[in-house]
């Protein structure tokens, strides 16, 4: 099917243009003044906003966290993305049973993707022990397209100092790139341990208390140098929520080539006030970890995406329903950590960013498109340009709605953002060169998207 945008006002990273836009298999065949190529549909855009299909690479769709699932599989976890105008996800994978093998897991997510996903995925590597087995295994992984990893410093399977080095070495080596969940596990113990004297469990408030910014910070600074060590190994920090440590990678960035920084739209909308509701229940929905943070770190986060200090914006994406927040009624330990997002990303970014003049239209495009998929090696995503997938999203910048819940194709049931004005809701969103959803309808199949094998970053 060959397809025809006319009078698209394309914006791509690097520059902006009023051209037409032809597609045929799949892939953008050309991008000009006034084409004269006939195509079997033409979408007029006069008046829109076009920019290339956002690329999401921090979802956990399907993960199990031991005591429970979350609620978005591959299935409502890519639709939910695709009315957003994400055409491609990057999804960290869960933890598999103790002592698995890397492959191990990415099996099972081959299963799950391969059968439910509506849009194009890939998947990061997570390092849940580190031995010779798992090290011997890395360059078998970046030959079946996963060209990063994620390791975490807290939660159940957090690496020591040591393992953690041990990974970013041999990784660094091989030319992956080492994602961190960057907590200090030794503060959170230990502020828990303190909370729980003073009978404050059960407060959704304690789960920020626990995690203050400088627990975040201290782990940040504590990979820059274990990175550094590790002969530069490159280094991606993934949902950065609070200025303290983007000041530390500020300073890293100007003597350190290798690093890369993420930030998501929940630690730039939304504040710590949400534990405090008056509701319980309210507070836990808005449980994740880092958490949300005091509101000036907000204006530090904007800061840093203006000036470049933060490279991409991804959602993290790990959504439960009210009822599964509701197992931390008693003792916030219980709750599931991780909020539903991956729907309003692009949406919020547009009229919060560039129609309230923070951001210009390039700069989202570089945040939420471009250099998401450059960092992880997609390299046929992320530009309108010849040549590359025909990922595109079209918007009328002149509507706007108002965020509510019954609209999400998430199947958590809420959104941290209901109430919301909106004006950056796709009109279109086409995955290589279909349209996979228009005016607020589905054209996709389960399994429509495909396995992404990613390259290694070029850094
Ligand atoms: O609370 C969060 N962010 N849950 C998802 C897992 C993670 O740490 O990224
Ligand atoms: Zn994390
Ligand atoms: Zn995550």
């Amino acid at each position: 099917m060959s397809l025809l945008i006319r009078n698209a006002n394309i914006a791509n990273a690097d520059s902006s243009q009023l051209a037409d836009i032809f597609i045929e298999k799949g892939v953008i065949q050309a991008v000009g003044v006034h084409l004269s190529t006939s195509a079997e549909r033409v979408i007029e855009a006069t008046g829109k906003v076009v920019i290339p299909g956002a690329v999401d690479v921090h979802t956990h769709m399907n993960i199990d966290m031991g005591f429970c699932q979350s609620c978005d599989d591959f299935y409502s976890g890519t639709v939910a993305a695709a009315f957003g105008g994400t055409t491609a996800i990057v999804d960290h994978m869960g933890f598999g049973p103790a002592g698995c093998s890397l492959m191990h897991q990415l099996e099972v997510y081959h299963q799950w993707a391969s059968a439910q996903a509506v849009i194009d995925y890939g998947f990061h590597g997570t390092i849940q022990h580190v031995d010779e087995q798992i090290l011997n295994e890395m360059p078998e992984m970046i030959a079946k397209g996963v060209s990063s990893f994620k390791l975490y410093l807290t939660y159940g399977y957090k690496l020591s100092d040591y393992d953690a080095l041990r990974a970013l070495k041999r990784l660094g080596s091989l030319g992956a790139i080492t994602c961190v969940h960057p907590e200090n596990d030794d503060v959170i113990r230990l502020n828990k341990e303190q909370l729980q004297r003073s009978e404050m469990m059960h407060l959704p408030i304690a789960h920020a208390l626990s995690r203050p910014a400088e627990c975040e910070t201290e782990a940040i600074t504590r990979m820059l140098n274990l990175a550094k060590l590790a002969d530069e190994a490159p280094l991606y920090i993934v949902h950065l929520s609070n200025g303290l440590g983007l000041d530390y990678l500020r300073l890293a960035r100007q003597k350190q080539r290798h690093v890369y920084v993420e930030t998501c739209p929940q630690y730039l909308f939304l504040s710590d006030e949400r534990y405090r509701q008056p509701n319980i229940e309210d507070g836990l929905c808005h449980i994740l970890s880092p958490p949300l943070r005091e509101k000036h770190h907000q204006a530090q986060l904007w800061q840093g995406l203006q000036d470049g200090s933060i490279d991409t914006v991804a959602t993290d994406h790990c959504a439960f329903t009210r009822a599964q927040k509701r197992l931390g009624l008693g003792d916030i330990n219980r709750c599931p950590n991780g909020l539903p997002g991956v729907e309003t990303r692009l949406p919020l970014m547009f009229s919060e960013g560039v129609s309230q003049g923070r951001i210009t239209i390039n700069k989202l495009v570089e945040l939420l498109c471009t250099r998401p998929a450059q960092l992880f090696g997609l390299t046929n995503k992320g530009a309108i340009k010849p040549g590359f997938d025909a990922d595109i999203v079209i918007i009328d910048p002149s509507t706007s709605e108002t965020i509510q819940a019954n609209m999400e194709h998430s199947k958590a049931g809420f959104t941290p953002y209901a109430g919301m004005e909106c004006n950056g809701f796709p009109e279109y969103t086409i995955a290589r060169g279909e349209v996979i959803v228009e005016g607020g309808e589905l054209h996709a199949q389960a399994g429509r998207g495909r396995y992404i094998a990613r390259s290694l970053a070029k850094l």
